[in-house]
């Protein structure tokens, strides 16, 4: 399958290829961002009219609503302290809360309620990397949309989400929130996610206001140890790390949200290079700023300001707008403006931002939303969809997968095969755990219980205590085929949760070398938030099915990819290294001077061998990685063939992909390319397309790329948004590392 067929078209493309400073990887969407000039005269005419306590209310953000509605907040709201309240109360204090300010404050302005409304609300989704994992960016709108129209019906009107940030680092915890390791793609899924959470109108009362978080850099903290600081030059950030937000710019997002991490020595919160010459001047965003959480005053551990007023000098100049929990704003601009040291226009500026995005949800002039019905009719469907497209099939030795119907025994193993919770994932303030479907319940239905032996093994993930080994043992012993469910637990991935170590945690290495005693068949189903390296596992087992934390619908998903009745099509969204010490290992990388040679692969994992020659590869483990971006196998076989290149009227990269198995399956095709050389070295391969196809049982088709000029821009030294005339590879490939080869010349 990672044959690279080499088709080499020396085509000349002298298509004038006008150099562009900005790239469109999205068009603006005329609904969500147009300027109205009625809005904009009505929030000069409010601004007119508040009080500096008041516009400094709306610059504030608080997480505290007590239930019932407390007199001190009922008080506070009146006052107009408030603009905006996070994660705070039930359906009913928000809708109280909302009344006060709509009726009872001076001037009427409505609150913003904002929620992490991150994989799902009562009806949860993979994770985001599960989902980028689908590489589906209609059915990811369509998760998104399900979320807002559940978060919508109980009075929440924004959401802290997508997360944008590309991650290269497993260790990272966070890496669980994002779409994976690429921009191209995280662009792709981040703005279907923007469109599925707003809908077609942000004055919908079902649309939630999305946010691009973490703005910017956060992906790539120090060792992937959480909070900590990010170095990354300007060619990376622009030509990576910021790809993503000015696409989902572009896209008319509602909001954004300024990151933790120092930037370059910077905090992001009082980063003006980041908020105000790139957002604001560059990208023309005229949507909301708020921080992170306390992040303002966090400014001072970082050594960036002495004290509060002098944070929240530098927050307000950078252009950040509202401030998400702690207060320095309120306490502190008041006697700024005494002093001279900020002008009334820049707090000004703020409220207009915030007023404005007010104005876009139609909060002025809203009633109340009826509760909708939770969860909406036909999430499950979505959910299980989205679930079942995001597993990713890593091995399938002798086809033991799917297994047969007649399959006698089944022995359930695991700690992760009947946990509610851990199966949802690292965001699930809403979800609703009743109804989590586990792979247990759903194995149980499809074969009843006499034929499933369940044994946990282990408490769960973390679990050292052999205790439970016996009976799992037993288990398989007096099975036909042995499930594992293995991998880690919810609270081991997301925000705080950083690992120096991706094995599997506990004893679950131990408990795999025991079942393998039994000599059965033994297919291992991985629930996580991150790759995670367990080679040793994988060698024992027959098949792995990688499933991430799949969400509310999860074990229907996996029974149905085990027995058959789908077929797995998930292909990984992030590089899979064999061991922590390659980290950060991606596919999108430079070429050394020093490159490794074919006879440098195959080193095996720990110990130290003595290879020869003085290249780019380590010593005590293969350079590769376990898995590569991009790789996810089927029950089928695919076969590319065709590549043809096109240069008129537009560049158009076209193969024929083929089924060549006896099942129906999706395949997701990949367009890949490389600069072969430039004034700034190019990766060795980058994404520019993508497309998941349907291909029945011996069907072909032939698949089209455009390969637009943008996608064959960079950002050069001068920091310029240019191409560059020069050979070209293109590959329209499986994965990253494979695929059928083709070459131009762009002059
Ligand atoms: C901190 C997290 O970094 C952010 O992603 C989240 O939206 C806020 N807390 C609010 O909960």
């Amino acid at each position: 399958m990672r044959n690279t067929v080499a088709v080499i078209l020396a085509l000349c493309i002298s298509a004038a290829l006008r150099a562009q400073q900005t790239p469109a990887i999205e068009q603006r969407s005329p609904a969500l961002e147009q300027r109205s000039p009625a809005v904009e005269k009505r929030i000069s005419d409010l601004l007119r009219r508040m009080t500096l306590q008041e516009k400094l209310g709306q610059m504030s953000q608080s997480t505290s609503m007590q239930t019932p509605l407390s007199d001190q907040i009922r008080d506070e709201i009146r006052r107009g302290r408030w603009g905006s309240f996070l994660n705070a109360g039930g359906p009913a204090e928000r809708a109280e809360a909302q009344r006060i300010a709509r009726t009872e404050s001076r001037l009427g302005i409505p609150l913003l309620f904002g929620r992490d409304v991150i994989h799902g609300y009562a009806t949860v989704f993979p994770i985001p990397l599960g989902q980028a994992a689908s590489w589906d960016p209609a059915l990811t709108e369509q998760a998104a949309r399900i979320a807002a129209i559940e978060a919508t019906a109980e009075g929440i009107r924004w959401t802290f989400a997508p997360m944008i940030d590309i991650s290269r680092d497993p260790r990272w915890g966070r890496i669980a929130e994002g779409l994976g390791e690429d921009p191209y793609l995280t662009s792709a899924l981040g703005v279907a996610m923007v469109r599925g959470f707003q809908g077609d109108s942000l004055a919908s009362p079902t649309a939630l206001a999305a946010t691009a978080k973490h703005y910017a850099g956060y992906g790539a903290v120090e060792a992937g140890r959480e909070y900590n600081s990010t170095w990354i030059p300007d060619v990376l950030l622009r030509d990576v790390y910021l790809r993503p937000f000015l696409a989902v710019s572009n896209a008319g997002v509602a909001s954004f949200m300024t990151a933790f991490n120092a930037l370059n020595g910077v905090p992001a919160t009082g980063n003006r290079l980041l908020l105000r010459q790139i957002l604001r001047d560059e990208w023309k965003y005229d949507g909301l700023v708020v921080t992170d959480y306390t992040a303002i005053p966090e400014m001072i551990a970082h050594g960036y300001a002495a004290n509060d007023s002098g944070a929240a000098f530098k927050a307000l100049r950078a252009g950040v707008d509202m401030e998400m929990v702690s207060t320095t704003y309120f306490d502190n601009l008041k006697s700024l403006l005494g002093s001279g040291q900020i002008k009334m226009q820049s707090i000004d500026d703020a409220v207009r931002n915030i007023l404005r995005l007010k104005f876009r949800l139609g909060l002025f002039e809203a009633t109340t939303r009826p509760p909708g019905q939770i969860p909406v009719p036909g999430a499950r469907e979505i959910a299980q969809r989205l679930a079942t497209e995001s597993v990713v099939l890593l091995k399938n030795e002798s086809t033991v997968l799917p297994l047969a119907q007649s399959v006698g025994k089944v022995a359930v193993i695991g700690p992760l095969a009947d946990s509610k919770v851990d199966q949802m994932g690292t965001w699930v303030m809403d979800g609703r755990t009743d109804d989590v479907v586990t792979p247990l319940a759903a194995l149980r239905s499809r074969l009843g219980n006499e034929r499933v032996l369940y044994a946990a093994a282990l408490k769960n993930s973390r679990d050292t205590s052999r205790d439970g080994f016996p009976a799992a043992l037993a288990a398989a012993q007096a099975s036909d085929v042995v499930l594992l469910f293995l991998g880690e637990e919810q609270i081991l991935s997301g925000e705080a949760h950083s690992r120096a170590f991706l094995d599997l945690p506990g004893a679950q290495d131990a408990l795999v070398t025991e079942l393998a005693k039994a000599g059965k068949p033994m297919v291992a189903i991985i629930l996580a938030g991150r790759p995670l390296t367990f080679h040793t596992a994988a060698e024992k087992m027959s098949a792995i099915l990688y499933a991430w934390h799949p969400g509310t619908m999860g074990g229907s998903a996996i029974t149905d990819l085990l027995f058959g009745d789908a077929v797995p099509s998930g292909k990984l969204a992030v590089t899979f290294p064999r061991t922590v010490g390659q980290v950060p290992l991606y596919y999108a990388h430079l070429s050394t001077g020093r490159p490794p040679l074919p006879s440098d692969l195959g080193i095996p994992l720990g110990d130290p061998v003595n290879p020869v020659g003085y290249r780019s590869k380590y010593v005590d483990v293969d350079y590769t990685p376990e898995y590569p971006f991009g790789y996810g196998l089927s029950y089928t076989t695919f076969e590319y063939s065709n590549l043809v290149l096109q240069t008129s009227p537009a560049i158009t990269v076209s193969a024929d992909i083929a089924n060549r198995g006896n099942r129906d399956a999706d395949e997701i095709v990949q367009l890949y390319i490389h600069q072969k050389v430039a004034s700034v070295a190019r990766p060795v391969r980058e994404l520019k397309g993508f497309r998941r196809v349907h291909l029945k049982a011996g069907e072909r088709t032939r698949v089209n790329f455009p390969l637009p000029p943008d996608d064959l821009a960079f950002w050069n030294e001068q920091l310029q948004f240019r191409t560059e005339p020069g050979q070209f590879d293109v590959w329209i490939a499986p994965d990253s590392t494979g695929g059928i080869h083709g070459e131009f010349t762009l002059r």
